[in-house]
This record gives C-alpha cells, sequence and structure tokens, in this order.
C-alpha cells in the first residue's frame, strides 16, 4: 500500500488551544448533513494520528444511510441501557444527574446525520484507534461539528458486526456520532492538573497550585 503525505487542510485553521480546550462531548446534534468534503477533511486529520509501527490497523466506517442509522440507534440504546447502573432511572435520577445527557443521546441517536465507527482490523489495537478518533473530534470542532466519543456493550457486537459488514476479527472501539450542535461548544471542566500529574515518583506533586 503506498502511504501519501498530505499538507494541512486550509480550513484547520482554527488555533490547537482553542480546539482543544473547547472540544467537548456534544450530544444534541441537528440532523443537518455534513458535506463529503468535511467527512474527509475529518478522516485526514484521523489518519494523522500516530499508530503501532505504523501498520495502520485502524478503520473509519463512516455511516449515513438513514435505515442503518436507525437500526444502530436501536442497538446502541439497548448497550447504553445494558451499561447503567441496576436500578437508574430518569424518574428518579436528579436534576443534572451525568446520565441524563448521555441517555438523551441514545434516544435521538437514530436522527443523527452521521455516525463513524472506529474499529481495527484485529482485536486489542484500541491503543492504534483511540489517537485517531481523538484527532477527528479535535478537526470537528475546528470547522464547528459536534461529536461525542461513545462505547457500546459486549451484548451487541455481534448484531453491529452484522448490520454494518464488519468482519469478526475486527473491533470496533467506539462509535462517534456527528453533527452540528444543537448548543454551544464550550471550556470543558475537569480536576487540576495538580493533582492529576505526579513528578518523578508516584503521589509526589508537580511544582504548581
Ligand atoms: C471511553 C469513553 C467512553 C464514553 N462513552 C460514552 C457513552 O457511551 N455515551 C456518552 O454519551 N458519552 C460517552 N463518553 C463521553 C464522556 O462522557 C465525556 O467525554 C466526558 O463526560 C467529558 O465530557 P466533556 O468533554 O463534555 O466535559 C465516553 C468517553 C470515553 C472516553
Amino acid at each position: 500500500m503506498a502511504m501519501v503525505k498530505l499538507d494541512p487542510p486550509e480550513r484547520l485553521n482554527m488555533g490547537l488551544g482553542e480546539a482543544m480546550f473547547t472540544q467537548r462531548a456534544i450530544r444534541r446534534l441537528k440532523p443537518d448533513p455534513i458535506s463529503d468534503e468535511d467527512i474527509r477533511t475529518l478522516m485526514d486529520a484521523a489518519a494523522k494520528a500516530p499508530n503501532a509501527r505504523n501498520e495502520h490497523r485502524g478503520r473509519f466506517l463512516v455511516v449515513r444511510d438513514r435505515e442503518k442509522i436507525r437500526k444502530f440507534a436501536e442497538l446502541y440504546a439497548e448497550a447504553w441501557w445494558a451499561k447503567q447502573p441496576e436500578g437508574w432511572s430518569p424518574e428518579t435520577a436528579p436534576p443534572g444527574d451525568k446520565h441524563l445527557g448521555p441517555m438523551r443521546l441514545a434516544e435521538a441517536m437514530k436522527d443523527v446525520p452521521v455516525v463513524v465507527m472506529a474499529v481495527s482490523t484485529s482485536p486489542g489495537q484500541a491503543s492504534s484507534v483511540l489517537p485517531a478518533a481523538q484527532n477527528l473530534m479535535l478537526a470537528a470542532r475546528a470547522l464547528g461539528i459536534g461529536s461525542v466519543l461513545t462505547t457500546l456493550h459486549p451484548c451487541v457486537t455481534d448484531r453491529i458486526h452484522e448490520l454494518l459488514g464488519i468482519p469478526p476479527e475486527a473491533e470496533v472501539h467506539c462509535c462517534i456520532p456527528l453533527g452540528y450542535p444543537e448548543g454551544r461548544f464550550g471550556t470543558t471542566a475537569r480536576l487540576p492538573t495538580s493533582e492529576t500529574t505526579y513528578y518523578e515518583e508516584w503521589g509526589k506533586p508537580p511544582p504548581w497550585e
């Protein structure tokens, strides 16, 4: 297979810091279509990510067919519920419960314009696929396209493979719905890096507050 080198697309001109610091999980997505040109740009950005030994074991399956997305959404919702803690229910969840947004995404998945499946050609290659997924989502942010990394549950694996013609030896690592955001991009909240970074030795704080 011949390798290609690409210059950065001119349209990806958002500052790296702005893209990284305002890319967040966008779960309310407009049904408006995303152009082939934009999808191509996202895939080119994904392809630039590091991957083990440069062996290119990652594959991205772009799904736009309405019927396939509808069937995918049914499986996605089943998988989402299978991952929830026993007894969790939207009726008893407090306002702002962290499961409510993802639950609404599971309900709205059938209407998203695009779902990208991030797959490896053989099992156990997540480390060669997830950097590409992040590149894709950063490039989407730069183009004003919302995204969220989601994972499935083993209870739907076979049916997802069958639906999308994914060979049995391949592994789906995440599914990324894409669409123009209903809401806005914005700064994300994270633990301070002074708590999540150690210097030289486990547990030893870094030289900042
Ligand atoms: C491994 C992984 C699995 C995730 N699974 C889901 C999911 O199934 N459904 C969902 O809505 N979001 C999912 N997310 C998105 C996270 O909930 C999100 O990245 C996190 O809450 C931070 O959100 P923020 O960037 O908007 O602050 C997942 C993210 C990761 C990295």
